[in-house]
């Protein structure tokens, strides 16, 4: 089934207003889930909405909070999410540290008690946005085994850094081979396979099976290079913040416990460093350097990190949104349930 990008937002709106979530609140993650779908990264968007919604019922994501600010220390800020939506607190810290960035050249907010707040580079763009070069990172479920381990204690821990300027480079990515969301879509697109790399059954062997993998753990990037980015995550999230660390994250698809998670946002303000127009030149000559790069064999053109993901968004923009069968049943089933309406595909 295939949507435009207003009547899928509009109808993730709707879901999450018939569940209790105040209005504005419900326009921030039905947009920014949305927004994922529209990039192309569908194990980030509107699949996760069913999931959000037996959150709110399960206790673990309280919609109607706020959270509060604990401290505010020079360009430092401390905050308590109060198990508000992950979506509501990442905007709320991200607009504190480019406020802080503009005073003091950075900003940081680190939030403790949060909730997932679906793909990272919907926040470092909100800070970019603003003119600011925007870093987010987030610790989460644990489903990854530190390197020459077998037992999960590391989450997908995500980086994701967005610039200002033309739309170039942005790098969104798990600090594992895949994030485990693209597992579940696999799953939900009814693929019986991955592709060797991605993940690991319970005991820490190698498996391209999605229901195994389902099951397993995640493989870290790169090696024990990934468990080293992955803790740098957990440090400058969980350990800063004094918020659950490891395996104390519970997770989306947990309803046994909160899921607790912390998130960091850092705010870079460019024109400290070189007015705003070199930065922009010098990223344009930068990228235009690694693309300059003759293709190795297979491959027609080199690409740089954002690239696939903006060419998806402007077709999707056009043709609509691909939902794949398992995520549509959810989401149909959850519409029926609160009574509403389905959206109209696209023509
Ligand atoms: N909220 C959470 O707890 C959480 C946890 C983990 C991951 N995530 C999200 O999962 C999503 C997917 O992460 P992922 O690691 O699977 O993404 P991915 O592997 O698809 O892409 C990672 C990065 O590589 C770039 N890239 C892809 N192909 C490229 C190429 N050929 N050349 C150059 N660059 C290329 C992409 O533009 C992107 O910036 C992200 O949005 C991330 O934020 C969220």
């Amino acid at each position: 089934m295939t949507f435009p990008y207003e009547a899928l937002a509009a109808f993730a709106q709707q879901l999450l207003e018939r569940s209790g979530v105040p209005s504005g609140k419900a326009n921030l993650v039905a947009v920014s889930l949305t927004a994922s779908n529209l990039r192309g990264v569908d194990s980030h968007g509107l699949q996760l909405l069913p999931q959000y919604l037996e959150q709110i019922k399960a206790g673990n994501i309280q919609p109607e909070s706020d959270g509060h600010v604990i401290s505010e220390n020079g360009a430092c800020l401390l905050f308590d999410g109060e198990r508000a939506f992950g979506q509501h607190v990442a905007a709320v810290c991200s607009d504190h540290a480019v406020r802080l960035s503009q005073a003091h050249g950075l900003g940081m907010a680190v939030a403790r008690e949060s909730n997932h707040y679906g793909a990272a580079a919907f926040w470092s763009q909100r800070i970019a946005d603003a003119g600011c070069i925007g870093i987010t990172i987030c610790n989460a479920s644990s489903l990854v085994a530190p390197w020459q381990g077998k037992q999960p204690r590391l989450g997908t821990n995500p980086i994701s850094v967005a610039l200002p300027g033309p739309r170039r480079w942005l790098l969104d990515m798990a600090t594992t081979t895949v994030a485990m969301n693209k597992i579940v879509n696999a799953s939900l697109s009814g693929r019986e396979t991955i592709p060797p790399g991605w993940a690991m059954d319970a005991e820490g062997n190698p498996t391209t099976s999605t229901a195994v993998a389902i099951k397993g753990l995640l493989m870290p990037l790169g090696g024990y290079k990934g468990s080293g980015l992955a803790m740098m995550v957990e440090i400058l999230c969980a350990v800063l913040s004094g918020g659950a660390m490891s395996t104390e994250v519970g997770g989306v698809y947990n309803r046994a416990k909160p899921m607790r998670t912390s998130q960091m946002f850092l705010s870079i303000d460019p024109t400290r460093f070189l007015p705003m127009e070199d930065f922009v030149e010098r990223m344009t000559r930068l990228v235009a350097m690694m693309k300059s790069s003759a293709p190795a064999e297979g491959f027609d053109e080199v690409m740089v990190a954002g690239d696939p993901e903006w060419r998806i968004e402007e077709q999707r923009r056009r043709d609509g949104i691909p939902l794949s069968d398992g995520a549509w049943t959810a989401l149909r089933e959850a519409a029926v349930s609160l009574n509403v309406p389905l959206p109209s595909p696209a023509s």
